[in-house]
């Protein structure tokens, strides 16, 4: 069952027929919000926002492993996660949704694993962080729902920082050195939770801005979101070739 994980600017997904909201309690505390269960089309699917309905969660601050774990335990199979980034590297322009296939993690002080004390430590494999079979699935899933040419960008390196704060110019051009096309806040752990669980997932990163340093011009999260709400606007019709 496809689950979606919404990110800043996503509270709900056009098209899904609400059935149930439920708060799941998980052994590692309480998810973001209720999980929205309901049907695309035919087909059962599952909603959450990782910073809750009223965006007060931040990306620091998420229950990734609640998260994580109360989609496994509503049925989810395969997840779509939404990420808003910066873009660093040339073709990431503001308005692009890109479907990254690496990662680097910058993030620090997270609970990133499920591996407790005295349980089996999770040496999961995490060369291809995305689930490469759904991966392709969600990058077709984006032409289908007729996203032109030049608005999709398969493929990139997602860097993803502590924040809640955007990074200082030099931190970006670090990351470029270090491979980065993509700057977020919210793709770790989440992806390595996913693999943990044995859930497929993939990313859609809609790039809402130039990172730090790049245009010239300081960074206004309120400007952000303009460019956010057209790019967040085909989910519903990408949600519906996934599920
Ligand atoms: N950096 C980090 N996270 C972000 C950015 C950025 O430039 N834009 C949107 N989310």
């Amino acid at each position: 069952m496809l689950a979606v994980i919404g990110g800043s600017g996503l509270y709900s997904l056009e098209g899904l027929t609400v059935e149930d909201r439920r708060m799941i309690e998980t052994p590692f505390g309480y998810p973001s919000g209720e999980v929205v269960t309901g049907r695309i089309g035919d087909s059962p699917a599952l909603f959450i926002n990782r910073h809750g309905e009223d965006h007060s969660i931040a990306p620091h601050q998420v229950n990734y492993r609640a998260n994580l774990k109360a989609l496994a335990e509503a049925g989810a199979t395969r997840v779509l996660a939404i990420s808003t980034v910066g873009g660093i590297t040339a073709g990431y322009e503001p308005g692009v949704l890109a479907v990254p296939d690496q990662i680097v993690d910058y993030t620090w002080g997270r609970e990133h694993t499920l591996s407790e004390p005295g349980g089996p430590i999770l040496h999961v494999d995490f060369t291809q962080p995305y689930a490469a079979a759904w991966r392709a699935r969600v990058v077709d899933g984006l032409s289908a729902a007729g996203l032109k040419q030049g608005a999709v960008v398969d493929g990139g390196t997602f860097g993803v920082t502590q924040g809640p704060r955007l990074e200082s110019a030099a931190e970006i051009r670090r990351m470029e050195g270090d491979g980065c096309d993509l700057v977020g806040m919210t793709g770790m752990p989440e992806a390595a939770l996913a693999r943990e669980l044995g859930i497929d997932y993939a990313t859609i990163c809609p790039v809402a801005n130039r990172a730090a340093g790049l245009s010239g011009e300081t960074l206004d999260f309120d400007e952000m979101t303009v460019v956010l709400e057209a790019c967040l606007a085909p989910m519903g019709s990408v949600a519906a070739q996934l599920a």
